[in-house]
């Protein structure tokens, strides 16, 4: 998709399709008064009539208006104007795609970004309206074997600004929004991909080749040995029963300047989560293949790093591994020896996230990072809590918890903290290891993050489960990409873009 800005009268801009938003007090404002006036008063009168009333979610399309440049004039529904927030702009925009792809349009202009509520602000309205155009027009295609042809003919989308003074600043967010999506869009296909195909070592080979392709990421991968010389017992211990060999994942941008500590993001990359040896019930394993999500967020991060230039340090490391039973798979009961020294009894074999994070983790200090997010879909008991809405977030730190937060706000990717406080640490005790690998059932998210917390003491920490999140079951089964927009919100605000 071409996406561009423009400005100027509406009704002189020759273009497949121009999309105008109305609210449900039927009251035409901004662009859609403009237009009116130009087709005098064709559009009040449809409005009038009843067939468009503003009704969010709702569309209609005018053709060959007189007085309108525009071949099509694309009516879209708003609801009402007190209650148009950041999430109805997105739905709006979400419906405005939909609807423009079943024309024969193969340009078009919004003029919806014009009316983005004034918090969001019209850097926000950009990204935004990149972030969700892209979102729509994605498609998994990777092994259909019938490619449909879907080649809708839109092929450029033009976004208005009021004033011809902010086009500059329109276009770099606009800019930024359209490397977010892609981010998305890639998280989204890892995840998307069957586990036979995303493997380790395919993993491996896509932040290798992402690497190559941006020439701004330099990427390192520590083999089985490697791990083995590290002492990562508590990461090989989870690699065990697999017949794939386990990788350890270290991407490394450096935009900012030499001595400024990096930030440090860590995602979980199994690729899929069978439980091991403590197996799990048949039913709905297969989407044990999103298991890699946190780290297919940290692959599309960093895509759109390197495509936004951000003057920062950024370091990205992916555990990953399969979760297998077999002769040679790890045992409930037996202890392992994590790099940090501290041992550990696996009680389950399918809290193995939290086994590869922990040395990740402790791998992270010799970053001396400026702080650390992980990310990963952790535990079953995050989606009890706050469903398939919000990520967990759980930190060390109250300040990177806020930041994190806010970045969830503006990305409308959102998180919700829950409190990591010394009491649950007593349902981590081992009578054999230093710790349990499991809490039981009570605050299950909640114990996750405290076993991590006892590897992240040496810097600022926080830990966002996207159990919930990245991935969506039923009929729309797919990864959904997130919480890419939540992170890069987080690093555009860390390089003072936003
Ligand atoms: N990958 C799962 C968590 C999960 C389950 C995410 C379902 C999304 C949907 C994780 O490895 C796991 O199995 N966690 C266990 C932990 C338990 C054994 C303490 C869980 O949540 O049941
Ligand atoms: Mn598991
Ligand atoms: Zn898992």
């Amino acid at each position: 998709m071409e996406f561009s800005i423009k400005s100027g009268s509406p009704e002189k801009l020759r273009t497949g399709a121009l999309v105008v938003g109305v609210f449900e007090s039927r009251k035409l404002g901004g662009a859609a008064a403009v237009l009116d006036a130009a087709c005098k008063g064709r559009i009040g009168d449809i409005v009038g009539s009843g067939d468009m009333e503003g009704k969010s979610g709702s569309t209609l399309l005018l053709h060959a208006l007189p007085g309108i440049a525009a071949d099509r004039v694309l009516l879209v529904g708003l609801g009402k104007e007190k209650e148009f927030g950041l999430k109805e702009y997105r739905e709006a925009m979400a419906v405005s795609v939909r609807a423009l792809r079943e024309t024969g349009a193969k340009d078009a202009v919004s003029t919806l970004t014009e009316l983005a509520p004034r918090k969001v602000g019209t850097a926000g309205a950009m990204r935004q309206a990149a972030l969700v155009t892209l979102d729509q027009l994605y498609r998994y295609d990777t092994h259909a074997r019938n490619k449909k042809d879907e080649s809708h003919a839109l092929v450029a989308l033009a976004f208005t600004v009021a004033k011809k003074s902010a086009t500059s600043a329109a276009s770099e967010a606009l800019a930024q929004g359209e490397a977010i999506g892609h981010g998305v869009a890639l998280a989204r296909t890892l995840g998307n991909l069957p586990p036979n195909v995303c493997t380790p070592t395919h993993l491996a080979e896509q932040a290798i080749e992402l690497g190559k392709k941006t020439g701004s990421i330099t990427v390192t991968v520590l083999e089985r040995a490697d791990m083995q010389k590290l002492g990562m017992g508590s990461l090989l211990s989870v690699a065990a029963g697999t017949r794939q060999p386990p990788k350890f994942i270290a991407m490394e941008y450096r935009g900012g300047k030499k001595s400024e500590a990096p930030i440090v993001l860590v995602g979980k990359g199994i690729t899929f989560d069978s439980g091991g040896i403590s197996l799990k019930p048949g039913e709905g394993m297969d989407e044990m293949k999103y298991d890699m999500c946190g780290a297919a967020s940290v692959l599309g991060t960093f895509q759109a790093l390197a495509a936004m230039k951000l003057p920062l340090n950024v370091v990205g490391l992916v555990p990953t591994t399969e979760n297998m039973p077999g002769g040679a798979a790890t045992r409930p009961g037996d202890v392992v020896k994590s790099m940090s020294g501290q041992t550990i009894e696996i009680l389950n074999t399918d809290a193995e996230g939290r086994l590869i994070l922990c040395d990740a983790l402790t791998y992270a200090e010799r970053y001396d990072p400026a702080c650390v997010v992980d990310i990963a879909t952790l535990t079953g008991a995050c989606i009890i809590a706050l469903g398939h809405v919000t990520s967990g977030l759980m930190a060390n730190d109250d300040p990177l918890a806020d930041e994190l937060l806010a970045a969830g706000q503006t990305a409308w990717d959102r998180a919700w903290r829950l409190p990591i406080w010394e009491d649950y640490q007593e349902q981590l005790k081992s009578n054999f290891a230093d710790m349990g690998n499991i809490g039981g059932r009570p605050a299950g998210s909640i114990t996750a993050a405290c076993f991590l917390a006892r590897f992240t003491k040496k810097y600022k920490w926080a830990h966002l489960d996207i159990a919930g999140t990245a991935w969506k079951s039923g009929k729309d089964k797919g990864g959904t990409g997130r919480p890419v927009p939540l992170l890069t919100h987080f690093l555009l605000a860390r390089a003072g873009k936003i």
